[in-house]
């Protein structure tokens, strides 16, 4: 008995037969997959399972970690299909290895940015360096607080790391840090994580989306591509509440008026009053500004409510869904979250 399985790359409809993996099958009929230990350790035969079912043998969490499971990718060289399948290798800017650390970091500054938003920066004082991709996140150990998840605001090439954190509720990790934590005291960062990074080779239009704190890996993104020397359209929405919430409006500004290329908008979901700023939801105001998106690369990180919104007008605005890239732990921290237990 075999099944077919389609390849998004490749034309060919590939009959695997049961107990085969979709890798052996593909080089058999000599389809390029990539790949490399063809033993579930090496993470080059990463692949994104569109529809259908699998079963993988045993591979190494270095190869694909379970968030990356739980975001629909699989291992080829170790997925035996038991059902007809759609598949596609990633591509190569898809693929992305840090050493994962813990180094001692210092915190060197310490800011009220809003009523609940709290940035903190911090120095690398041993382990380093800490190497990740604009978008990924770290866990942060407050001292004598359990660890917190917490997106990079900064750049990679940066000596000291930024972080932003909302406060969610009094006595937890964030009202530690919002009320409680000094300039000068340790933070271990472990990291990074995390799979919503940015894809340098893209070269068709971005769209940005952030919603409250998650401003910081939206900025993360947004400044590596400018710095990078991004030629195409990058549109940024910072959705908030009210005008209260707004953060680094100067900041980023300062971007727009250097870099053409690059436009900002900042909605009121509930205005106070009067306002001339865009107000409704963010999916909403976005969705006014343009028809169809196809081409286009979307980056979001905010409350999961927003991110779900967001992707759903994106898709029928003709964005492709594997180019809609919001990490799946994400919606799950904030699930979390509300029931008390992690804090974004
Ligand atoms: S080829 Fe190395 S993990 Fe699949």
């Amino acid at each position: 008995m075999s099944f077919s399985v389609k390849i998004k790359q490749s034309d060919t409809l590939l009959p695997v037969e049961m107990g085969d993996t979709i890798l052996t099958a593909a080089l058999a009929a000599d389809v390029p997959y990539p790949h490399g230990c063809q033993s579930g350790n090496c993470g080059a035969c990463k692949s994104r399972l569109y529809s259908g079912e699998i079963e993988m043998s045993p591979y190494s969490d270095y190869a694909l970690t379970d968030e990356e499971k739980d975001f629909g990718l699989i291992l080829a060289c170790r997925a035996m299909p038991w059902s007809d399948c759609e598949v596609a290798w990633l591509e190569q800017d898809e693929v992305i290895s840090h050493p994962l650390r813990k180094i001692d970091c210092k915190v060197v500054a310490l800011e009220h940015m809003t009523h609940e938003i709290a940035r903190i920066r911090l120095s690398i004082e041993a382990h380093g360096p800490f190497e990740f991709t604009p978008g990924q996140y770290a866990k942060l150990h407050f001292p004598g607080q359990p660890p917190r998840d917490y997106s990079m605001a900064s750049l990679p090439n940066e000596d000291i790391l930024e972080f932003h954190i909302r406060m969610v509720s009094e006595g937890g990790v964030s009202s530690f840090v919002y009320q409680h934590l000094k300039l000068g005291e340790e933070v271990r960062v472990e990291g990074p994580f995390g799979i919503s990074y940015l894809r340098q080779k893209h070269t068709g239009p971005m769209l940005a989306l952030a919603g409250g704190s998650g401003l910081a890996p939206i900025k993360s993104i947004v400044e590596s591509a400018l710095a990078a020397g991004a030629k195409q359209p990058i549109h940024m929405y910072f959705g908030v509440r009210t005008e209260q919430d707004v953060y680094l409006e100067d900041h980023f500004r300062e971007l727009v008026a250097k870099h053409n290329n690059f436009s900002l908008e900042i909605v009121l979901s509930e205005p106070e009053g009067a306002t001339a700023r865009r107000a409704g939801y963010l999916a909403d105001v976005m969705a006014d500004d343009f028809g169809n998106l196809d081409g286009s690369k979307a980056y979001l990180a905010g409350p999961p409510i927003m991110v779900e919104t967001c992707v759903n007008r994106l898709k029928k605005m003709h964005v492709h869904e594997e180019d809609c890239h919001a990490d799946a732990f994400y919606t799950e921290a904030e699930k979390a979250e509300l029931e008390g237990d992690h804090e974004l």
